[in-house]
């Protein structure tokens, strides 16, 4: 499969957070694994879409909310090596990135199920699944967010990409990583290469997702599932989450969150009010209370979103703007 994600991706010291937190602050630039669409998702579809293409995969189903950067992801990348694309989608508090991202999705002729719920959203998948099956078709059903255990294995590689980096532009380990925890994938496959590296510091997700959505415990399940994909015997570290930071809710903004947002830029970093802003508002909470060495997981894409976006937008149908509510 010719490669997916453009990597390794910088890592690079965030200058004006640093002097403004008191404490070496670097940023592991994820948001550019891809020209075209970047973010964490990208390196959860490298072992997907390989595994996808192994089996002579016909259509890629999956589902989020309806801004999902996953599903946007998953309608470029998949649909690049051939595939067919369908996502089911749940509503989401409305906002400028989240019906950009609404409308991006769309524009890669990806089919759109709107669905009223998550639970709707995914047993939609199922019954999609059974009638392409039923059509002699090969369809495959990635998770929200891609995070089962293979999806989050695509981080286990990326905390391995890391640490060879630290090693060869001389920078000490990070003392402490923070990342988004939203589905789970990205800080179980953090853990797992944390687990397997034997360094790299405490690993922290700071939860913006309602907490069913990825309790310790599954997280912790989910690391075990990747290091056993891995035949790794290492054991799982322990799983640090930071509460402080959802607020009113998923995709509600908050004030730390738009403080964050407004010093990160500084460095040149544009965060999205859902994940990664609330994520950095973390890491801010957790160097005012201990000052050390961090390094922040950027996880959003910063790929231009122009090339995406239809040139002249339509209205959106009716199902379809009842998802943005
Ligand atoms: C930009 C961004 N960062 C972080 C996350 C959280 O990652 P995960 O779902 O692996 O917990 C997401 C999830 O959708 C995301 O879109």
């Amino acid at each position: 499969m010719p490669d997916l994600a453009v990597t390794p991706t910088p890592l690079v010291l965030a200058e004006a957070v640093s002097r403004a937190l008191g404490c070496e602050v670097w940023i592991k630039r994820d948001d550019q694994t891809h020209p075209r669409y970047g973010g964490n998702k990208v390196r959860k579809l490298v072992p997907l879409l390989a595994a996808a293409r192994a089996a002579g995969v016909t259509d890629v189903l999956t589902a989020g909310a309806a801004g999902s950067h996953h599903v946007l992801a998953t309608a470029i990348h998949a649909a690049a090596m051939g595939l067919r694309v369908e996502a089911a989608l749940a509503p989401q508090p409305a906002s400028e990135h989240v019906e950009e991202m609404l409308r991006a999705s769309l524009a890669q002729a990806a089919t759109i199920h709107p669905c009223a719920s998550l639970p709707g959203a995914l047993a939609t998948l199922a019954l999609r699944a059974v009638a392409l099956r039923a059509q002699g078709r090969r369809p495959m059903i990635i998770p929200v967010g891609g995070s089962n255990a293979l999806g989050a294995s695509g981080y286990l590689d990326a905390q391995r990409e890391l640490l060879g980096q630290l090693a060869a532009q001389g920078v000490p380990s990070p003392d402490v990583q923070v990342c988004a925890l939203g589905s789970g994938g990205t800080l179980a496959g953090l853990l797992a290469g944390r687990a397997v590296g034997g360094r790299g510091g405490e690993v922290w997700g700071v939860r913006v997702t309602p907490p069913i959505a990825a309790p310790a415990i599954r997280v912790r399940a989910l690391v075990r599932a990747v290091l056993a994909l891995r035949a790794s015997g290492a054991g799982c570290p322990e799983v640090r989450i930071f509460e402080g930071a959802l607020g009113g809710g998923y995709g509600r903004p908050t004030d730390d969150a738009r403080r964050a947002q407004e010093l990160f830029s500084r460095d040149g970093i544009t965060l999205d009010d859902t994940y990664t802003a609330k994520a950095a508002a973390g890491l801010v909470a957790l160097a005012r209370r201990t000052p050390r060495r961090y390094l922040f997981w950027h996880t959003l894409s910063s790929a231009p979103m122009g090339p995406l976006l239809p040139s002249s937008p339509a209205a959106l149908a009716p199902g379809l703007r009842a998802l943005l509510a």
